[in-house]
């Protein structure tokens, strides 16, 4: 069996008039980490939200293939549920729903099992303590008034809760500061772990 985890073939990208991405080739297998590094405006970001399957870029040619299936044209929320999973170089705040159930929400939708309450509970506020995160938060809007550093281990956390196949970080390490890193790193560190290598 192939240990191809991401695919992407000969990918040309368009946002409104202009082609961010053109013939992009780049394969991903299964326990392996990619470093993507270019200047700014180089379509690393364009690249992230193509693979997520952002509704503001479109595939003009070419094809992404995820566990062998092409995903294409799938929606972002399919794209989810089969674990790929984004962390945003701009995380967005979202009034009105607190992290919790943000988190809770995500979980469900992304595993399509109901939740058990306490378990959930339990793994957040343990995930939480490893990355340094005051218990409270979990009951804020989820990154309302958050310090840049504190979006982006919400981001980590996230990730670490939802477990997904493919995690692209999108400058995670960006707005952080030296501790942060150290933190974040280690919540990284964790989920690769938890990756089987072939
Ligand atoms: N919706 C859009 N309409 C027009 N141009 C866009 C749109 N979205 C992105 N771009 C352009 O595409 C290019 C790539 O942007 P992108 O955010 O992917 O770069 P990046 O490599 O992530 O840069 P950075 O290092 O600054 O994060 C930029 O020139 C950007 O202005
Ligand atoms: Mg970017």
């Amino acid at each position: 069996m192939s240990n191809k985890l991401l695919e992407i073939n000969n990918l040309q990208v368009q946002a409104e008039d202009k082609i961010i991405l053109n013939n992009l080739n780049l394969t991903v297998n299964q326990g392996e980490v990619h470093v993507i590094m270019g200047p700014n405006g180089a379509g690393k970001s364009t690249l992230g939200y193509t693979i997520m399957g952002h509704p503001g870029f479109k595939v003009n040619h070419g094809n992404i293939y995820f566990e062998g299936e092409d995903i294409t044209e799938e929606k972002a929320d399919v794209r989810a549920k089969k674990g790929i999973f984004l962390s945003f170089q701009n995380p967005q705040e979202l009034p009105g729903v607190t992290l919790e159930n943000f988190l809770r929400t995500a979980q469900t939708s992304v595993t399509g099992k109901p939740i058990r309450v306490m378990a959930f509970k339990k793994d957040l506020s343990k995930t939480m303590e490893t990355l340094n995160m005051d218990k409270d938060y979990s009951t804020r809007y989820l990154n309302v008034g958050f310090s840049g550093g504190e979006k982006k281990k919400s981001e980590i956390l996230q990730m670490l809760l939802l477990n997904p196949k493919l995690a692209i970080l999108d400058e995670t390490d960006s707005g952080l500061d030296v501790d942060a890193v150290k933190i974040v790193s280690k919540g990284v560190e964790t989920f690769k772990k938890k990756i089987p290598s072939l």
